[in-house]
């Protein structure tokens, strides 16, 4: 690794999302009361609210820009690009998944299964591997693929003891021959669970000495600790995982609005290049930068129409209506049912209060009993907001795509960084691109091994 190159990127990228967090440092209800549309530069929205609908989705999918835009805008758009170091994804290979793997599963959790197993079955061939440990197993997909196309034996570990039941349940039911060659056990993995997994291995299957380590949608810290593992433990000579909800790190701080989290940064590269250059990554490089860096990339917009941009920026703008008017009256939004409201309601802002008053209670968080009012009186303030607050529908939409563009470049940089950790390890490791992104977002696998 070399190690100069390495910060030089760290740097230019702690820059670059220190610069711009006015697009990635606060929850998207917050936009409004944040005051995070009046950070756009003027000059970028008078160029981008000229743009024609497709011309728009080709300046965020493709990068396109126009000679005679401000220095400002390229100079974005540029230095997205570079901190974006992940690898274009090229054509994939076209694998049919067997008919019976269909049942119940959506077209992306194919795909993902599919193309995993895939990579991990090329990989094992290369490193003479037949043994693989699938850490959060979930309902045991991959596991039973690997096994029924390639033939390994596969142990899966979950930490939820109901999932690990239902992988049970559908191998007995549908692949009952595997039952001696893919198990299910429970484990809560953390980062010192290497000697834990061991035991567990030689105890299922008999004198193992080579495994790959593999990890589907690894959420928040089983991530990382599914690094520390692989380096730790003896038997594991290949490691590929796929990371997902980097926002699910752990906190390790938190003082009044800033966010330290225990996993990330982890390398020590990346920790001293912060440090060298002073930067306060707590107040920065937070919950809501971590979310934005695990949805969906900008390639979403691909030929996205003028009518779904308009339901998009309604339910943006209007959610954030809701957020602003709370915040002005002294109220907390508090959701009564898990999802706040329905697509259905995004056509008409009339229906949208209605339907969101019954399905989010404004609580006062003040003790004035003066501070109740009737949903009528909370319904005819909300709209007279929205009045006021509708005229930014556009720069909603360009606000939410100058956001986008950051999605890769923020997923890179916390790839990389795990990237480097491994390295400073002393082990091999690349980031292999392994799904279409337009299918399954977290298209990445880092693929790391021992020899
Ligand atoms: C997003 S799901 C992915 C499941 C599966 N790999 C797949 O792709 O279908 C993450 C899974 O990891 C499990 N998990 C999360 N943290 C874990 C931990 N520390 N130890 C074991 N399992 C964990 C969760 O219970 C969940 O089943």
């Amino acid at each position: 690794m070399d190690i100069d190159a390495e910060k030089k990127y760290f740097v230019e990228a702690l820059r670059f999302f220190y610069e711009t967090q006015w697009l990635h440092n606060i929850p998207v209800t917050e936009i409004l009361t944040k005051t995070s549309l009046d950070a756009v530069p003027k000059e970028w929205l008078e160029q981008l609210q000229i743009l024609e609908n497709e011309e728009l989705n080709n300046f965020v999918v493709e990068k396109i820009i126009k000679s005679d835009w401000p220095d400002s805008l390229k100079t974005y758009v540029a230095k997205c690009k570079k901190i974006n170091r992940l690898p274009f994804v090229p054509a994939l290979p076209s694998i049919e998944l067997p008919q019976n793997f269909k049942i119940g599963l959506s077209e992306k959790k194919q795909h993902e299964i599919i193309h995993l197993a895939y990579l991990v079955d090329v990989q094992c061939k290369q490193h003479d591997i037949r043994t693989i440990i699938d850490l959060g197993a979930g309902l045991g997909y991959v596991c039973q693929m690997l096994h029924y196309l390639y033939g390994y034996q596969v142990l899966g570990l979950e930490r939820d003891k109901k999932n690990i039941s239902r992988a049970f349940t559908r191998q007995k039911k549908l692949y009952p021959d595997s039952l001696t060659k893919v198990k299910y056990m429970h484990c809560d993995v953390t980062c010192d669970s290497a000697n834990i997994i061991e035991s567990i291995l030689q105890q299922e299957f008999l004198d193992i000495t080579d495994v790959c380590l593999i990890g589907l949608h690894a959420c928040g810290d089983l991530s990382t600790s599914a690094s520390r593992i692989f380096c730790k433990m003896k038997s594991a000579k290949l490691f590929i995982l796929i990371s997902c909800c980097y926002h699910k790190l752990s906190i390790s701080k938190s003082v009044q609005e800033k966010q330290y989290f225990q996993n990330f940064p982890t390398s020590n590269c990346l920790r001293e290049t912060i440090a060298a250059y002073n930067f306060d990554v707590g107040q920065f490089l937070r919950i809501p930068f971590l979310r934005l860096a695990c949805q969906e990339s900008a390639d979403k917009w691909h030929g996205m129409s003028q009518e779904k941009h308009k339901e998009h920026s309604f339910y943006v703008l209007a959610r954030a209506v809701l957020e602003l008017y709370s915040q002005q009256n002294n109220y907390v939004l508090n959701k009564k049912v898990r999802k706040g409201t329905r697509k259905s309601q995004c056509s008409n802002f009339q229906t949208y209060v209605k339907d969101s008053l019954l399905r989010y209670d404004l609580v006062s968080d003040t003790d004035k009993k003066d501070n109740v009012i009737t949903h009528e009186e909370m319904e005819k303030g909300i709209t007279r907001l929205w009045e006021e607050q509708s005229t930014k529908l556009k720069t909603v939409e360009i606000y939410t795509g100058l956001q986008m563009m950051l999605q890769l470049p923020a997923e890179s940089f916390i790839l990389q960084d795990r990237l480097c950790w491994l390295h400073e390890q002393d082990l091999e490791a690349v980031i292999v691109p392994v799904m279409n992104k337009c299918i399954s977002p977290r298209s990445y696998a880092i693929v790391s091994n021992k020899y």
